[in-house]
């Protein structure tokens, strides 16, 4: 087998087409040049090579973060880049030869577009939430779907240590009273922070880092978790809600929005607060039972709140969209003193964004070079430890298929003729991912390697790195 021969069966093992030999640098090795420098020379672990990168080509769409342009270049693929969405005709066109797609959450990849998608084998959704894509009709087409639920953990953390100081020193008041000409200059009821108790309600990522802030500036804190969670620094998790609510002179919300934290806070657990107490929450809003609240302000039981999300929110920008048509509650909620509302910014910082483009960017990466689907929404998450330098002739082979008995039979019988080094495979719903390196394979057998397994009854999607 020549050359090309060999470069025209990987082109056809990645259902990509163009130029062989465009690449001479691994995209693992310029990955790690970028962000590890100096990386490579420890590195022993050899970098796969699935294809020639150039040809790969990524659709960007929503302006997404420079910082993935960046990544995606570095890896040599050709990036194609749009600030806005793309009408649905001309996103089919556009979709039909693309291997990667990001976007944020304007687009929406429905079945009808995925249908068109026939070399697509990733989604990147540069934002937290997925539901603007069908995840599972991409799923079952052997497509992935990754997104960044994390990355804005410390920008909400942040913007609740502020939130703490705001509420204590009635900041929010003191700031519209002089805005409208009153001069108010008061310390009754003001209070420090230093040597106050913070109840944090979920120690995930961002409870945990608000921990460590706070205690910085001086505060006790206690957490409650429907796990046990290591405490950091002198933090300590308490064993019941009830048992926060009595020892907290604020309490913080940080938990998901499940039907078991559906209005975590309401009456009930306002009367067991401190009295004077303050309450926060950034997490989501079905969490605290506002009208309650507002009544448990109205008492004086409560001394402050700060919200940034609500049962029902505006879907775009613009003004009197926050009004009792909206949530029943928001005329009294907004002429409440010493309440802090915001539109839902927790996360919103440009520091965000960018490792938002980071977190993203390299998960297409490594899924599209090393088959890795961790962190993947839609999919059986499967990871294996890097091939050592010294494994010449070994082969990564990456099999998507239906979720049914047997399969696994018919393809190691397929991969029976080589060394299987390691093999991992996992299922979600209908659809199961194996993973495995073989060696000893002669580059000339990879074709007839790729078209066993691409005969196979159950097969969803074949591809191999080498
Ligand atoms: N305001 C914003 O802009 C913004 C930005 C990012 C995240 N969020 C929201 O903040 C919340 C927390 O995010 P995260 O990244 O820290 O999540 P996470 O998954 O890392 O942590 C959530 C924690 O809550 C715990 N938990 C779940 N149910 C619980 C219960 N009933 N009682 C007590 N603890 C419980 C979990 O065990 C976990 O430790 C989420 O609702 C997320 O959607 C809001």
């Amino acid at each position: 087998m020549s050359a090309e021969q060999i470069s025209n069966t990987f082109q056809k093992a990645m259902n990509i087409s163009g130029s062989p030999n465009a690449v001479s640098t691994s995209p693992t090795q310029s990955y790690l040049s970028q962000y590890f420098p100096g990386g490579n020379q420890q590195k022993t672990s050899k970098a796969l090579k699935p294809f020639s990168t150039g040809d790969i080509k990524i659709l960007l769409l929503e302006n997404v973060n420079l910082t993935a342009i960046n990544i995606f270049k570095n890896q040599g693929y050709q990036v194609e880049f749009y600030k806005s969405s793309l009408p649905e005709d001309e996103l089919i066109e556009k979709i039909k030869d693309v291997h990667a797609i990001g976007i944020r959450s304007k687009t929406k990849l429905t079945e009808k577009i995925l249908q068109h998608a026939k070399n697509l084998v990733v989604i990147g959704c540069f934002c937290i939430g997925t539901n603007q894509v069908d995840l599972e009709y991409a799923a079952k087409s052997g497509i992935s779907v990754f997104n960044s639920p994390f990355s804005n953990s410390r920008s909400v953390a942040e913007l609740v240590i502020a939130e703490i100081i705001t509420l204590a020193r009635q900041l929010g008041d003191r700031s519209i009273e002089l805005h409208t000409g009153t001069w108010n200059k008061v310390s009754s009821k003001c209070w420090e922070i230093r040597g106050k108790t913070l109840g944090i309600v979920g120690y995930g990522h961002i409870g945990s880092q608000l921990s460590v802030l706070a205690e910085a500036m001086g505060m006790n804190v206690i957490y409650y978790d429907v796990v046990m969670i290591m405490a950091l620094g002198n933090s300590k998790q308490v064993d019941t809600l009830d048992e926060l609510l009595s020892k907290s002179d604020f309490v913080t919300l940080h938990v998901p929005a499940t039907s078991e934290t559906a209005n975590l806070l309401s009456a009930p657990q306002f009367a067991a607060m401190k009295d004077g107490a303050y309450v926060i929450n950034a997490s989501r809003g079905t969490v605290v039972d506002i009208a309650a609240l507002v009544q448990a302000m109205k008492s004086g039981k409560i001394a402050g709140a700060a919200l940034d999300v609500y049962p029902n929110e505006p879907a775009k920008n613009g003004e009197n969209l926050f009004n009792n048509d909206l949530n029943s509650w928001a005329e009294e909620l907004t002429s409440l003193r010493n309440v802090i509302l915001t539109p839902h910014i927790g996360g919103s910082t440009e520091e965000a964004q960018s490792s938002i483009g980071v977190e993203v960017a390299s998960s297409l990466t490594k899924y599209i070079n090393e088959g890795s689907s961790i962190g993947a929404v839609n999919f059986p998450e499967v990871s294996l430890r890097d091939l050592d330098l010294d494994q010449e002739n070994s082969v990564r082979v990456l099999y998507i298929h239906q979720n049914v008995p047997g399969v696994l039979k018919t393809v190691n019988n397929i991969l029976s003729n080589h060394n299987i080094e390691k093999q991992f495979t996992d299922s979600r719903g209908d659809v199961a991912y194996l993973m495995a390196d073989i060696s000893q394979v002669d580059l000339a057998d990879i074709k007839s390697l790729y078209e066993q397994l691409e005969q196979t009854p159950y097969k969803i999607a074949t591809r191999l790195l080498y």
